[in-house]
């Protein structure tokens, strides 16, 4: 009998243990490493959802900025959320700061963190020392995501121990307004790290899309080639940039024409997309560079945040 209780407690146990580890994480306190554009909307999104959030980036001076940000998006956002309940914008404004603090030191407050989302710069070595140290801080059960846009989840998970806590979670710019987040599975993502990180991208109010770990994932993938193409037909000479642009937003009904959605973007971010992916396929024609996007930049010519781009916005 004492055996029988012994083996029904040990039985019991282990199987609660295991219906622990099936179970999905439910997110509640998340770290975000960028406080650039995509780094402090997600901090603000995920803040304003109801989640602790700690905003981590390399200096105070930054983190002042993506504060001030942060907080004159939320009164965008709320003058139009809460039109006419002032004191319910001001409530849910003052709700959303309290669950977001800062911090210069990443390894100090991953500790106690569920899902850490990376958003710093665009550089393979650089994301990876930080996920590599990271790592060794991190709870075992706290899940990494990247907010990558064209570097390979797979290879960013590498550099862990955590492979199967690891995937992609890809936010839109500007983060507050774009309601998709496509969920990148890499062969190594377990499918609880993935439903988790789905549940995740709802609860932040977005529409999640799933996609396996390839170049683009499905967004960039048909846009960048889309880009490229019309820049070919402009050096072609074919059709001006102002007739490309046109047609495409009143033939096609997209929002915005390919020149100014490059200079939106920024030149230089697209050229290093299409160089990344060119260096994976060179053969591949839909990811040929282009030597006008490649003369831009060395002129410094980066689209709208250098004033000139395509276009001139000065
Ligand atoms: P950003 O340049 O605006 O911000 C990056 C921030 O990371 C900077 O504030 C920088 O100080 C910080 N940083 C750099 N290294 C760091 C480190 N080791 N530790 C802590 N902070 C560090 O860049 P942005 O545009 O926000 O992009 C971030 C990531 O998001 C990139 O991986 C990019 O591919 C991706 N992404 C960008 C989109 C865009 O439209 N800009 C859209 C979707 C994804």
């Amino acid at each position: 009998m004492a055996f029988a209780t012994r083996h029904f407690v040990r039985t019991a146990a282990s199987s609660a243990a295991a219906t622990a580890a099936a179970k999905k994480l439910v997110v509640k306190h998340v770290t975000v490493i960028g406080g650039g554009l995509m780094g402090a909307g997600i901090a603000q999104v995920a803040a304003a959802s109801g989640h602790t959030v700690v905003l981590v980036d390399q200096s105070d001076e930054i983190l002042k900025k993506s504060t001030k940000g942060i907080e004159e998006s939320l009164k965008r956002v709320t003058k139009k959320k809460f039109a006419d309940k002032p004191e319910a914008g001001a409530e849910f404004i003052e709700k959303t700061l309290k669950n977001l603090s800062t911090s210069t030191d990443a390894v100090a407050v991953v500790h106690s963190t569920d899902l850490v989302i990376e958003a710093i710069v665009e550089n393979q070595e650089i994301k990876n020392e930080l996920f590599k140290r990271l790592d060794k801080f991190a709870p075992e059960h706290t899940i990494f995501a990247s907010n990558t846009s064209s570097l390979q989840i797979t290879q960013l998970a590498n550099s862990t121990t955590r492979q199967d806590r690891f995937g992609g979670l890809h936010f839109f710019n500007p983060v507050p307004m774009m309601k998709l987040v496509e969920v990148i599975k890499t062969p190594m993502t377990s499918q609880k790290t993935f439903e988790s990180l789905v549940d995740f991208s709802k609860a932040v109010g977005k529409s999640p899309v799933s996609c396996k770990d390839t170049p683009g994932f499905i967004v960039n993938r048909l846009l960048v080639p889309y880009m490229m193409e019309a820049v070919r037909l402009f050096e072609r000479g074919d059709a001006s940039k102002e007739d490309i642009d046109v047609a495409m937003k009143l033939g096609a009904g997209y929002p915005m024409g390919p020149f100014e959605l490059l200079d939106y973007v920024g030149l230089d971010t697209s050229k290093y997309i299409i160089d990344g992916w060119h260096s994976l396929e060179p053969n591949n024609p839909l990811f040929a560079p282009s030597p006008l996007l490649n003369k831009l930049v060395q002129e410094k010519k980066l689209g709208k945040k250098t004033g000139e781009g395509f276009y001139k916005y000065k």
